[in-house]
């Protein structure tokens, strides 16, 4: 985060200057701190996501209306399941009030909505609400809101090596043919290419750890974490974590493009 920035607050009012023809093309944030916003409230941890999907809510169209190609949002870990029954009742039940109130929006800023993770495990309401969102928005060629959810990177990269084995066991593939964009093509960002890997990854709430996100993607990533909690995150805080992105020299192993 720029120093001018005070980590500790939410940003409101500020205007950053940021270069249009340098909008980090998909960014990923690992949307956390819900529970801790709601507890300085005096409020259940599920005030904390209800919040929280408001801020979703104006967070898709800020980085919409910023040219960002692609938005992936941490919705649920395949760890999340460790939370109390009520807890994980209670995030299953979002998306359905999530698109329900919000696919009208989606579709006049012309967002498709994607989904990655094991969904055939998330109860058959949030499925049906999920698939009717793709469904509804699959015209839109604008950006894509692209939601992980019950995703987890270590289960994706496992269930790619079966992929990829399965193929070199029926031998369709060799195993010296076995590359990078093999990898690429048996992992769950594999639809978003050609921007499969974040740009820029955002972690909200102060903690400094990837929670099991999108390992083999965030190669070449810019990361960025800011104390602020999701539910107070805005769009300034996304132009503030965007200006950050904007001042790193990503250099990808070379030498830098600026003298
Ligand atoms: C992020 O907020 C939302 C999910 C992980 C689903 P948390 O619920 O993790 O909030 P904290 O980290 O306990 O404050
Ligand atoms: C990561 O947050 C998962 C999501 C944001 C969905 P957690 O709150 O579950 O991560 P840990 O437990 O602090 O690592
Ligand atoms: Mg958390």
């Amino acid at each position: 985060m720029f120093a001018f920035l005070n980590k500790k607050d939410p940003v409101e009012t500020t205007e950053l200057k940021l270069d249009p023809k340098r909008i980090p093309a998909h960014v990923a944030i690992i949307m956390d701190g819900n529970g801790r916003w709601a507890k300085a409230r005096h409020l259940p941890r599920v005030a904390g996501h209800k919040e929280g999907m408001n801020t979703v809510k104006k967070v898709t169209i800020a980085a919409s209306n910023l040219g960002v190609k692609v938005l992936t949002l941490y919705a649920f870990s395949t760890e999340n399941w460790k939370r109390p029954t009520d807890e994980v009742n209670y995030l299953m039940q979002l998306p359905v009030n999530f698109f329900e109130t919000f696919v009208p929006d989606l579709i006049k800023n012309n967002v498709r909505v994607s989904v990655m993770g094991y969904t055939d495990k998330l109860p058959a309401s949030t499925q049906k609400a999920v698939k009717d969102a793709i469904a509804d928005t699959k015209d839109c060629d604008g950006m894509v809101l692209n939601f992980a959810l019950n995703y987890g990177s270590r289960a994706e990269m496992v269930t790619g090596i079966q992929k990829i084995a399965r193929q070199v066991a029926a031998g369709e593939l060799a195993v010296d043919e076995i590359d990078d964009q093999t990898v690429d093509e048996a992992l769950m960002t594999a639809p978003l290419a050609p921007y499969h890997d974040p740009d820029l990854l955002i972690r909200t709430s102060g903690e400094e750890r990837l929670s099991n996100f999108l390992l083999w993607q965030i190669a070449y990533s810019e990361l960025e974490f800011t104390d602020v909690k999701w539910p107070d995150f805005t769009a300034t805080t996304l132009q503030a974590c965007i200006a950050a992105f904007q001042s790193r020299d990503r250099r990808f192993g070379g030498l830098s493009a600026k003298k």
